[in-house]
């Protein structure tokens, strides 16, 4: 827990929020005092994420979201804003990641073109439903989550 309350009545939606550093900055959001969608493909372990939250008393709710799908995206943006009143923050956390990709050499079209599909695009879907409640809260903000493969090949090139 922290003693930092910096996100009070905020409403938050983090996608790829299951499991791993989007679970955890669930958490950091919901222990700050923020309303939080845990969102993510994964609706079962999305549940256990955000039943463990509850059971702090921190606020958070679950809802199935596949960033590779703009209608499932935008009904993600509209329940946070009818459950929440208004949207204040983004984390676009969800990402593509094979575990055993090929070498850069040996990539396949297909492989290439479903990680930017998800990674990529899937983050730019989720901005483009999400700016216009950010801009009306008057407090908007969007955290996009990097990679350590920018700066050097670490398999998942695209
Ligand atoms: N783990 C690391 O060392 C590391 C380092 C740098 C950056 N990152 C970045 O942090 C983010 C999270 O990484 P992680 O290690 O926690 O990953 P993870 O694999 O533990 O979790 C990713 C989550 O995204 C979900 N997901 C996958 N595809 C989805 C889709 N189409 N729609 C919605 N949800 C989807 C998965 O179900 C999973 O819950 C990624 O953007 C990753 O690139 C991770």
């Amino acid at each position: 827990m922290t003693d930092h309350i910096r996100f009070a009545g905020h409403g938050v939606l983090v996608t790829g929020a299951a499991r791993g550093i989007g679970a955890a900055v669930a958490r950091r959001f919901a222990e700050e005092g923020g309303r939080v969608l845990v969102t993510d493909r994964d609706l079962p372990e999305a549940e256990r994420t955000a039943a463990a939250l509850r059971q702090h008393g921190l606020g958070a709710q679950a809802l199935v979201c596949d960033i590779a799908d703009r209608t499932s995206v935008e009904a993600a943006v509209a329940h946070a804003v009818a459950a929440f009143g208004l949207l204040d923050v983004l984390v676009n956390c969800a990402a593509h990641c094979s575990p055993d990709a090929p070498l850069f050499e040996d990539d396949h079209d297909e492989a290439w073109a479903l990680d930017l599909d998800v990674t990529l695009t899937g983050a730019y879907r989720c901005c483009r439903a999400a700016l216009p409640h950010l801009a009306t809260s008057g407090r908007g903000a969007i955290v996009s989550i990097g990679s350590v493969n920018g700066l050097q090949d670490f398999g998942n090139h695209a």
